[in-house]
């Protein structure tokens, strides 16, 4: 056992799962910046009071936030999730509207590692500022639907609804006490009660379903603006042929969110690891951070849940790249150092044995390095400046010995017959 290992619910992303990550990213980026999204990137740090604005009834604020007192005596937060950076950093840049960000990285939430569920873990996101127009609330959603189609999944459910509009959302919280009081719920929704109603909708406890099943929906609540707003948001989802269903009990875990919310779901996860993604409006968030008030609507989707989902599916495998070339030099090394640079500088992927080792060991690393071809510099080659260019593959042909200033034209003409 070594001295140390990755804290609980951390992990080394090795690889060529890193490969897969960074293409996973990359697909987002195309995504959304067809889109018209910039990236933004934020510290991971912030202001512990940039995060507490999330609000006080959110595990996620109050329970699960890496917080510490800095060596300036300042309180700061590792970020559990980037939305209240976003809006933090719209208040402070003031740029002009409507702002659309796109995100990647990693946040930090002090949870119970488990299968998709991490301590430092990564979301690639989208935000929005300062529009109102219910189409928004359907672009964001057909983007992250976008990205996991674009991925290969196929069994992502989206389901989404809405808050309502603060006052409906009061009044509904109200009714929801009042109902739940009289019930008889799990401990720990007792507990939640006190604090959150609403999220006594999320338990999954059995003893609580009886309650939730009878409990008023939230559509009984909605003033006529909360109502039409979310009947364009479900009539552009039809006009764009994406699938979902309208769940009254989705509530989400964060405190900001107003009117339209959403989450996509995975079929292949357990259900308390089952939420991909998600994400909603957040109207008066830009304003508690001390902006002007400005509409805004965003998701986030959990890099690793969407991956494991991607394995359970069987889709957007790794492929790790193929080196094109693996130089095997037993003349002591010297024309590895030139031949590789070679290699490299014209844009072709190349390694090389180092140490010295004999041809049959350096042989077997050009073999596991899966390079499509091995140049091999013995004597003869060193003394008359050629290299012999081996396919790697099996029945790829013969190999053939070629001048060194001809070999980066062979390999280029060679590997445009092999793709
Ligand atoms: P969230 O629902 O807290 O929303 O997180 C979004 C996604 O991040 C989850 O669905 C999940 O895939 C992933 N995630 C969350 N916690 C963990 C964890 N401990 N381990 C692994 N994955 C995790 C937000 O963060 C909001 N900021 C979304 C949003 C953006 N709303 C508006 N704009």
């Amino acid at each position: 056992m070594p001295a140390f290992q990755t804290s609980p619910g951390m992990r080394d992303i090795l690889p060529a799962d890193s490969a897969r990550w960074r293409r996973l990213n990359g697909v987002f980026a195309e995504v959304v910046e067809a889109a018209g999204y910039g990236q933004i990137i934020t510290p991971l740090l912030e202001d512990i009071g940039v995060f507490t604005r999330i609000g006080d009834a959110t595990d996620v604020v109050t329970k699960e936030m890496y917080a510490f007192e800095d060596l300036g005596g300042r309180q700061v937060a590792l970020r559990p999730e980037m939305t209240a950076a976003v809006c933090r950093s719209f208040a402070q840049h003031r740029p002009t509207v409507p702002w659309k960000v796109w995100y990647t990285g990693s946040n930090f939430r002090y949870e119970k590692p488990q299968r998709g569920r991490f301590r430092q873990f990564d979301q690639v996101g989208v935000e929005v500022l300062g529009v109102d127009d219910a189409n928004l609330d359907v672009e964001v959603i057909a983007l992250a639907s976008e990205f996991f189609q674009r991925l290969g999944l196929r069994r992502v459910k989206l389901i989404v609804n809405s808050l309502g509009e603060p006052e409906d959302r009061a009044r509904y919280v109200e009714a929801l006490a009042e109902h739940f009081e009289q019930c008889d719920l799990s401990e720990q929704s007792r507990a939640t009660l006190t604090k959150n109603p609403l999220r006594v909708l999320d338990s999954k406890r059995e003893q609580d379903a009886g309650a939730i099943a009878t409990a008023p929906k939230i559509s009984e609540f909605y003033s006529a603006e909360a109502a039409e707003h979310f009947a364009t948001v479900c009539a552009g989802l039809d006009r764009l042929a994406i699938d979902f269903e309208v769940e009254p009990t989705l509530v989400r875990g964060l405190d900001y969110y107003r009117r339209t919310i959403f989450e996509f779901q995975g079929a292949t996860l357990d259900s308390a690891q089952n939420a991909l993604g998600g994400g909603g409006r957040y109207d008066g968030l830009v304003e508690a951070l001390g902006g002007p008030a400005t509409p805004g609507i965003g998701f986030a989707l959990g890099v690793d849940r969407t991956l494991l989902a991607c394995e359970d599916e069987g889709v957007f495998a790794s492929d790790d790249r193929r080196l094109d070339a693996f130089v095997v030099d037993v003349v002591g090394g010297g024309a590895a150092v030139e031949v590789t640079a070679e290699l490299r500088a014209a844009g072709l992927a190349g390694d090389r044995g180092y140490d010295n080792r004999s041809m049959k060991a350096q042989m077997k690393l050009a073999n596991r390095s899966g390079a499509a071809f091995a140049l091999i510099v013995g004597e003869d080659e060193d003394a008359n400046n050629t290299v012999v260019v081996k396919p790697m593959a099996r029945d790829a042909g013969e190999q053939q010995t070629i001048p060194r200033t001809d070999l980066i034209s062979h390999l280029q003409h060679e590997l445009r017959n092999l793709r």
